[in-house]
């Protein structure tokens, strides 16, 4: 079992894209996996079966002060082998009450460790803020994958995500590995090669050496809020994002086995 954090704490570089991605590729394999939205704006709640109206119980409840039982909250994710804990717009408050509480930090590991056993990755979307939630989403995780879109000011906002990430493996003393995804790739566009060159400068072997193609049909099944095709003719995002899936599996890295 494992629990991977997609996070960045810019928006609109593809964290739920690739968070739906990799969870629908792990479920067609077999595996039972559960995707939890962790975004005030439930974007993966709404992709995954969510219908349109607000989820009534979800991650927000997880911060009461006396939380339900996670089993309760989850949902079929509207394909096989797929649960969804999904996200509420309570999430905000939380975000901006929740900081300075004693023990917030330790809510999703404390949480997800209920429902763990049952799947084969758990895979946490977070919102584009390093706040409570992402930190809180860290502190449970066991891999840190970071969507960078190869935009020129899209590398700006790693160094916090990653400080944030240190801090985490020091405070609970267990590594938190870290993959930087390029995402939204346009080779065609200059800028888009400078900063895939400048993201593997600054971040080398942490940057996965292929890229996510800007793909119409990853958009378009987002746009509408329906299941990404991944069995039957995928499309070349879904591609890159299986071989991700490969490389995410890899062999950690040698200073990662030290730590
Ligand atoms: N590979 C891709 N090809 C084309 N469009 C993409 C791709 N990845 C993401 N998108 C589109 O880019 C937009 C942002 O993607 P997404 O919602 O996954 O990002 P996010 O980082 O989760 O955003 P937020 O920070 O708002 O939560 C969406 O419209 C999505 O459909
Ligand atoms: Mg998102």
């Amino acid at each position: 079992m494992s629990i991977w954090c997609v996070a960045n704490q810019k928006g609109g570089v593809g964290k739920t894209t690739t968070a739906v991605a990799l969870a629908s590729l792990v479920a067609a394999e077999g595996k039972r996996v559960l995707a939890i939205d962790l975004d005030p704006h439930a974007s993966l709640s709404h992709w995954l079966g969510g219908g349109n109206g607000p989820e009534p119980r979800g991650t927000a409840d997880l911060f009461a002060a006396a939380p339900p039982a996670v089993a309760g909250l989850l949902r079929p994710g509207g394909a096989s082998n797929l649960d969804v804990l999904p996200a509420q717009a309570a999430l905000a408050t939380v975000e901006r009450q929740g900081i300075g509480r004693q023990g917030m930090g330790l809510v999703l590991s404390r949480a997800l460790a209920e429902v763990a056993p049952a799947y084969d990755t758990l895979i946490l979307d977070c919102p584009p803020t390093l706040g409570l939630l992402m930190v809180s989403a860290l502190a449970a995780s066991d891999l840190l994958i970071a969507p960078t879109q190869t935009e020129p000011l899209a590398m700006h906002g790693l160094s916090g995500l990653l400080r944030t990430a240190q801090m985490i493996e020091r405070s609970r003393n267990r590594a938190l590995p870290i993959r930087i995804v390029p995402t939204l790739y346009d080779r065609r566009t200059r800028a888009a090669q400078d900063t895939l060159t400048a993201l593997r400068q600054a971040h080398g072997d942490l940057v996965w050496e292929e890229e996510i193609p800007v793909d119409t049909r990853l958009r378009e099944a987002s746009r509408a809020d329906v299941a990404i095709p991944v069995a039957h003719a995928p499309s070349r995002g879904v591609v890159a994002y299986a071989r991700l899936l490969t490389w995410l599996r890899s062999t950690p890295f040698p200073e990662e086995k030290a730590a």
